[in-house]
């Protein structure tokens, strides 16, 4: 297992190609995907796809979405993550967990970490992060870990608030 960083309650680990059943599960609830613009994942195969095709290279710069999971029972939860985006040079936090996993906490305690990790060990100069304006779950992770409010703006046709965070 290539083990990123662990939290007080979860691990965060690299994705492989073996964990297509995973992202399937993750990826085919419309309630998930409410403010995300993306499909949902009909089958594996398409989750294989997705792995392959969008997560696994991330994992070259040594950033990426990483399978989250609660140590004590290592049932896996959802993803947590830092991703380059190759058009605007921008790196982003995100986070997505299955929704019986919701309002622990889970999500404020992966992404603290997740960004602790990428200005300290990473040493990134700058992580930004985005949310549908009508997110109030995932805005108040992004205040909750200590991100600032840089603005709103329109992206791919969705209202979506901006944060930043520097070292
Ligand atoms: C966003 C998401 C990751 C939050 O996960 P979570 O584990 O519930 O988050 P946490 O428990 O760490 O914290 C959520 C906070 O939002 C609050 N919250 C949740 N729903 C809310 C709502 N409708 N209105 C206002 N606050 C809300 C919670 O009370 C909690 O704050 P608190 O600790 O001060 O009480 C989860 O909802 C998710 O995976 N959604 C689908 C994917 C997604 O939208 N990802 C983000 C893309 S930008």
């Amino acid at each position: 297992m290539s083990l990123i960083l662990q939290t007080p309650r979860l691990y965060l680990r690299r994705f492989t190609t073996d964990d297509a059943h995973l992202l399937l599960q993750l990826n085919s609830d419309p309630e998930v995907l409410k403010y995300l613009h993306e499909p949902a994942l009909q089958d594996e195969a398409h989750a294989t796809e997705i792995l392959k095709n969008i997560i696994l290279p991330q994992y070259e710069k040594n950033l990426g979405r990483w399978a989250t999971y609660i140590t004590n029972s290592e049932e896996f939860i959802g993803w947590c993550g830092l991703k380059y985006h190759m058009d605007t040079g921008e790196i982003d936090l995100g986070y997505r967990f299955m929704k019986k996993h919701w309002g622990k906490g889970y999500a404020t305690e992966a992404a603290q970490h997740t960004l602790n990790y990428g200005l300290q060990e990473l040493l990134l100069k700058e992580i930004t992060a985005c949310a549908h304006v009508e997110n109030l779950a995932s805005l108040k992770v992004l205040e909750k870990i200590g991100m600032r409010y840089v603005s709103e703006s329109i992206i791919d046709d969705c209202p979506v608030k901006t944060y930043i965070a520097t070292p």
